[in-house]
């Protein structure tokens, strides 16, 4: 059977394992995907030997993915973007190639099942790290009127703006110095992680505001109960980012994209 694991530290938690399961009945394909616990220092081992012993696909989470772009003979666009790679697989010579699918997960979520429009728009991104890091030049793709991207740590935002060049005109400051309205708010900061909220001016939000949380939880995380208090008509989490991600993983592995919409309610029910 061919063989799929997603791999990191810690990985206990992970959902991608009963993700791709269901994702392979409904399309008939045959796979076994597990979830890998690997030592920091194991990661590039693991990898080689595991496509060596004839593995198909390899999902990667935090804290490995710079690692995993950094080792790709062929990255896509994308993940050369992002400098950083959730999606691994050989092509037929052997050679590992790489894909982040992170940024296509929260754009396809937001737009196609949850029906937002990003072009055009005023959007705020929140945080300057990996999650942000993954999903900006999929953002930009969309032609946002404006993007700011704020972080407590506002070098790291220009830092990361600087990186990534093909950008063009992103705008980063503080979040002391966030001036809105903004048709979007969306978070990216591990804030939400430890039940945090960013400390964010007050009527930051345009008047039918929707905001994304990348976190998700069984609740509404504290940053969508600060975005609903602030006036936000809609305050989606990322679980659907999470089966949408898994979704691009799966078609480019398969060639066959799954159907995510029954997934996505059956692991909304779970949490
Ligand atoms: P990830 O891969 O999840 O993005 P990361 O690369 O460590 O993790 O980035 C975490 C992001 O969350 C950063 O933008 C961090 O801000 P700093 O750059 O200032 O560290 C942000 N962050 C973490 N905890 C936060 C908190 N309590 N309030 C606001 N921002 C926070």
């Amino acid at each position: 059977m061919d063989q799929y694991r997603v791999v990191g530290n810690p990985i206990k938690h992970s959902k991608s394992p009963q993700i791709h399961q269901q994702f392979a009945a409904s399309t008939q394909q045959d796979i076994e995907y597990s979830a890998q616990l690997v030592a920091e220092d194991d990661f590039e081992q693991f990898v080689h030997d595991f496509f060596a012993k004839g593995g198909k696909g390899l999902n990667i989470t935090v804290p490995f993915k710079q690692r995993a772009f950094a080792m790709a003979q062929h990255p896509s666009t994308v993940a050369s973007m992002a400098q950083a790679a959730n999606t691994l697989w050989c092509n037929e010579a052997g050679e590992l190639c790489a894909d982040n699918t992170d940024g296509v997960g929260m754009v396809r979520d937001i737009m196609l099942n949850l029906g937002g429009h990003l072009a055009g728009r005023r959007i705020l991104v929140l945080g300057a790290g990996g999650a942000v890091r993954g999903v900006l030049a999929l953002v930009m793709a969309q032609r946002p009127a404006l993007l700011v991207i704020a972080n407590r740590t506002p070098s790291k935002a220009q830092q990361l703006v600087e990186s990534m060049h093909y950008l063009g005109r992103v705008k980063t400051c503080s979040f002391a110095e966030l001036e809105g309205p903004f048709d979007w708010v969306i978070n990216g900061t591990a804030a939400s992680l430890t039940g945090d909220l960013p400390p964010l001016p007050d009527g930051l939000l345009a008047p039918q505001a929707r905001t994304y949380d990348m976190m998700y939880g069984a609740e509404p995380t504290v940053f969508s109960r600060w975005a609903r208090a602030q006036g936000a008509v809609v305050a989606d989490d990322g679980l659907g980012m999470l089966v949408e991600q898994a979704a691009e993983s799966f078609a480019i592995w398969r060639g066959v994209r799954p159907n995510t919409r029954q997934v996505l309610s059956w692991l909304r029910q779970q949490l």
